[in-house]
């Protein structure tokens, strides 16, 4: 049943009426649990917020089904104001993005180009930019045009998915290039070829990730809600005397909010992961896949906190 509905909700995120009908309807069905509103605006003082409370934070204008060059660039622009806005208020706040809503299922030229304009503002600003990753079908595509801009830019980092097989090969080869990387269990369906259909085993390639990462000398953020994998990691850096400052842990904006602060309090460093935008709906979606018991919570106002 859990895996259903999973498949459902998954199904439901890349249904392109859904998609522009939310976009018309505004922020509903309780995604304002998890996305910090349409406009930047919104999502600065949510920054404002995090912040104060010893929280640092990413922004992610969400975009989805990125059909042409100048809705691409439009992206880029707006990746470019929330820069631009985050520098201009101080706040301890970086940026993600991803690569299709930058152009790169219309051209990799488009989406470099798209991505270097915003990598010239970041490294100017000295704001740091994350390149999420997305399905598998994206995934050579984005490593590559990850490299590429890692040549020039040392502010740059990706994200390695810990479901799929090769990305152990993956962190090996990143290390290469002194690179900094969030790991994560990996959040879209993929085929049991590319990727460990058991959970059990996608939780030990994340442990292993975690330790490669990290025994290669680069900073690793461990972007999960799973207190098993964020207490493997905190034993870990103890037993092999790594310093808080090589790596933090993410989660996701509006998910086990209280253990964010009690991380904090613990003295690691925590960044959250703050959505914002008109295009909602695919990355709502995803979420309540990720754990379709939200619908319920989300529906009764009364999510874990
Ligand atoms: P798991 O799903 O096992 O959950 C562990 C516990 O966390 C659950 O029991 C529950 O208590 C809580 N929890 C998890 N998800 C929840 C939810 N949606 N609502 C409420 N509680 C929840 N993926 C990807 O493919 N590419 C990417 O670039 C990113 N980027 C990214 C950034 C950040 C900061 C985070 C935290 C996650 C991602 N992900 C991602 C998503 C990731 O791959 C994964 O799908 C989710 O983090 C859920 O997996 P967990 O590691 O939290 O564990």
């Amino acid at each position: 049943m859990e895996q259903a509905l999973k498949n459902f909700f998954l199904f439901m995120a890349k249904n392109k009426t859904f998609n522009r009908l939310a976009k018309k309807y505004g922020l509903a069905l309780g995604a304002r649990r998890f996305v910090a509103g349409e406009t930047l605006q919104d999502a600065l003082g949510v920054f404002r917020e995090l912040n104060d409370k010893g929280l640092m934070a990413t922004v992610d204008h969400l975009g989805e089904f990125v059909l042409n060059e100048q809705e691409a660039n439009e992206m880029a622009e707006h990746c470019i104001a929330a820069l631009e806005g985050m520098a201009r208020e101080k706040l301890d706040c970086n940026l993600s993005l991803k690569l299709t809503s930058m152009g790169l299922d219309i051209s990799k030229e488009l989406c470099l180009a798209n991505m270097r304009r915003i990598m010239d503002v970041a490294q100017k600003l000295g704001i740091f930019v994350r390149i999420d990753m997305e399905d598998y079908a994206h995934l050579e595509d984005t490593l590559d045009i990850f490299k590429t801009l890692r040549q020039t830019y040392d502010n740059v980092g990706t994200v390695i998915q810990a479901y799929l097989y090769r990305s152990a090969d993956d962190v090996e080869d990143l290390a290469r290039l002194n690179s900094n990387l969030r790991l994560v269990k990996g959040a879209y369906k993929e085929s049991p070829e590319v990727a460990y259909p058991d959970k059990r085993d996608v939780d030990e390639n994340f442990k292993k990730l975690i330790r490669l990462q990290l025994e290669n000398g680069c900073y690793a953020a461990v972007a999960t809600h799973d207190e098993e994998i964020i207490e493997f990691t905190k034993q870990w850096v103890k037993e092999n005397n790594i310093a808080n400052d090589r790596f933090e842990f993410q989660m996701l904006y509006g998910i086990r909010s209280e253990l964010q602060l009690r991380l904090v309090k613990e003295g690691y460093r925590v960044r959250v992961y703050v959505p914002y935008g008109h295009d909602w709906y695919g990355y709502f979606m995803r979420r309540l896949a990720e754990r379709p018991a939200n619908v319920a919570f989300v529906l009764k106002g009364m999510i874990k906190k």
